[in-house]
């Protein structure tokens, strides 16, 4: 374990220092990198990435991509109003999302958004009613549910008939020819999103394999179809090796170079996951029978894909003398009361000391962006970490911001 995030950069203790535990480290530059290197990878094919925000919202980040020229997916008022704050030109902004509510549809017509991703047919009628109120027409992509099991965890599987994500063709397609003709629609193509953490570049291909099929028929029935968005899903190396995004690429390459569209890819996790890492402190080491305790002072509400997920992240100790510690079986666990609250579990670690460092690693997505205060714990301060520089990009949250909302007392 290296003792600063990058060479030259301030180390890990100095960051702590300066700015307190648990802290979140997010490295910019490896994350204009992963866009340079997925843009090469669908090279010729590609039309634009749409970032998805719920990954990563940090306007810092989502202000590099920007100017890095990448658009974004959104799934809420919240993550439109963040792209909006930086600047992202609307063109550039899809909105996804099962349950949009009449609000959230009003304010992506009143910024003009490229694409509004329908999930249902009720929407559809609901977003035709809002923009010809307005005297617009929105343009809309559908999103299909191709019933395709991605090999992920259930909790981030998306497209298959128990999902709740999508419209099975044969729904989409009576949806377009029940609202063609309305003023308020422009319809453009068709969205897919099989799941996350997709590890088997097979589960692409049969859903690019299935989305060709229904753009050609879509085609056949009469409608222009220009544009795919083909989702994201792109898995990255926890515990396990993901396969590299060019065979990602190669793998539907075939299926999706024929069907001149303008192509989408909305990656999340892929981008920025392997960017991230939770500084933590170590409270206490406390030895039990069967396995040593570290209790870090980062928890659940601080990254919650443990408990949520099962999810494994790396974990090292950063002390000059680690070499010359004990190595002991350990669960890192956090402060809160729950025992689903661990980082890591069962990890041969040198024993660990109060007042040392921890570094959880691959923290970068769905992290910040999931955190909570939950056991009213305030959220962690964030640094971005450009070239050698760190910047604070998020303060750590106070006892008075816990309180603000509440209004009794
Ligand atoms: C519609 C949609 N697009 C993109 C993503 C991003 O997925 P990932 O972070 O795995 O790339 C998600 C995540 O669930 C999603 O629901």
């Amino acid at each position: 374990m290296s003792a600063a995030p990058r060479a030259g950069a301030p180390t890990f203790a100095a960051l702590a220092e300066r700015h307190g535990t648990p802290l979140w480290i997010t490295d910019a530059d490896a994350v204009l990198a992963r866009l340079r290197e997925l843009e090469a990878a669908f090279a010729g094919l590609l039309h634009g990435v749409r970032y998805s925000v719920k990954a990563n919202s940090g306007l810092a980040l989502l202000r590099k991509l920007k100017e890095a020229g990448a658009g974004f997916d959104v799934v809420s008022g919240g993550e439109l109003a963040r792209c909006l704050r930086v600047g992202v030109d609307p063109g550039r902004i899809v909105f996804a999302g099962v349950g949009k509510s009449d609000a959230e549809l009003a304010a992506g017509l009143a910024a003009g958004i490229g694409s509004f991703d329908v999930e249902s047919a009720d929407e559809l009628d609901r977003l035709a009613a809002l923009a010809e109120a307005r005297g617009v027409a929105a343009p809309f992509a559908l999103r299909l549910n191709p019933d395709v099991d991605a090999g992920t965890h259930e909790y981030v599987t998306t497209g298959t008939r128990r999902n709740k994500f999508g419209l099975p063709f044969d729904e989409a397609l009576a949806a377009l020819r029940r609202t063609a003709g309305r003023r308020g629609l422009r319809f453009h193509g068709f969205h897919v999103h099989i799941g996350s953490q997709v590890t088997d570049p097979t589960r692409f291909a049969a859903a690019a394999a299935i989305v060709a099929e229904r753009i050609a028929a879509t085609r056949a029935a009469g409608y222009a179809v220009s544009s795919l968005d083909f989702g994201g899903g792109f898995a990255v190396a926890y515990e396990q090796p993901a396969p590299p995004i060019a065979a990602v690429a190669a793998a539907v390459r075939p299926h999706l170079a024929p069907l001149q569209v303008e192509l989408l890819l909305e990656p999340g996790r892929w981008l920025v996951a392997e960017a991230g890492r939770l500084l933590c402190r170590v409270v206490a080491v406390k030895q039990t029978p069967d396995r040593a305790f570290v209790i870090v002072d980062g928890a659940m509400n601080d990254l919650v894909r443990p408990a949520l997920y099962g999810a494994w992240h790396p974990v090292e100790l950063v002390a000059p003398d680690r070499a010359a510690r004990p190595v002991v079986l350990a669960d890192v666990v956090g402060p809160v009361c729950e025992s689903g609250d661990f980082l890591a579990k069962e990890r041969r670690l040198p024993l660990p000391r109060a007042g040392d460092l921890v570094v959880v690693g691959m923290a970068g997505a769905y992290g910040t962006s999931m955190s909570s205060q939950y056991n009213s714990r305030p959220r962690a301060a964030e640094v971005l970490l450009e070239g050698t520089a760190t910047r604070l990009v998020r303060r750590r949250e106070t006892i008075d911001d816990l309180l603000a909302t509440e209004l009794d007392g």
